[in-house]
């Protein structure tokens, strides 16, 4: 049986786990502007903050700092394991983003920085639904994700990923329910790909 893609993709992260964190497990791989984004929008919440996606920790870690209450949720137990000892404010789960085990309202806010890209494309909508429910009235998310002109799967390092049009997926968060209140466009820099940040709201 060919194996699910969640499956997929935990194996192939397991499978570079430690080159992937000393690679890009610290905020020092961030964008400062980035980090200062998401910690406008998810730092010092009074709720709490799911990291969907959250591989080592880190920004749940930054997240943390801010003194937000922060789960971060993986398909990948290396990174938890890393993540648990590095960031023990922070909280760690095992678990998939697309079964979002949380009562409806009950949450300040969503990051999910490059791991809605690892969707099968048909499965957004569903999680976006899912993150509307469990978010708070207000509440907000912050998207992070490699886009172009067109949603097409690219070479991803990793395993196979989907780079999405900003503006599509713009609207899939304004027909989840949620009202964008920030876009940003970083262009292609040497060899790290273009990107692009959405926040919105409940
Ligand atoms: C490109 S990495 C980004 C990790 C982290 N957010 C960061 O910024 O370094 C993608 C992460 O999403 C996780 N991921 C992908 N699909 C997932 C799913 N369905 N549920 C939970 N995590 C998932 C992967 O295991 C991986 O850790």
């Amino acid at each position: 049986m060919a194996a699910l893609p969640a499956e997929r993709v935990a194996q192939a992260y397991s499978s570079v786990a430690g080159r992937y964190i000393e690679l890009f497990g610290s905020v020092d791989s961030v964008h400062p502007d980035d980090l200062r984004l998401i910690g406008a929008h998810l730092g010092r919440s009074t709720g709490p903050v799911l990291d969907l996606g959250c591989g080592p920790g880190h920004l749940s870690g930054f997240l943390s700092a801010t003194g937000s209450q922060v789960t971060g949720i993986d398909l990948v137990p290396e990174f938890l394991a890393h993540a648990r000892r590095s960031h023990p404010a922070a909280r760690f789960e095992l678990g998939s983003l697309t079964e979002l085990d949380r009562p409806d309202a009950s949450v300040a806010g969503v990051l999910a920085w490059f791991s809605l890209i690892h969707l099968d494309p048909a499965g957004l909508d569903g999680v976006l639904a899912e993150v509307r429910r469990v978010l708070a009235p207000g509440g907000a998310l912050v998207v992070g994700f490699f886009d172009g002109p067109v949603r097409e799967p690219f070479a991803h390092r990793v395993v196979e990923a989907h780079r999405w049009p900003v503006e599509e997926l713009a609207q899939r968060l304004h027909r989840a329910g949620l009202v964008e209140v920030e876009r940003v466009h970083r262009p292609q820099d040497g060899d790290r790909r273009r990107y692009a940040v959405l926040a919105a709201r409940r």
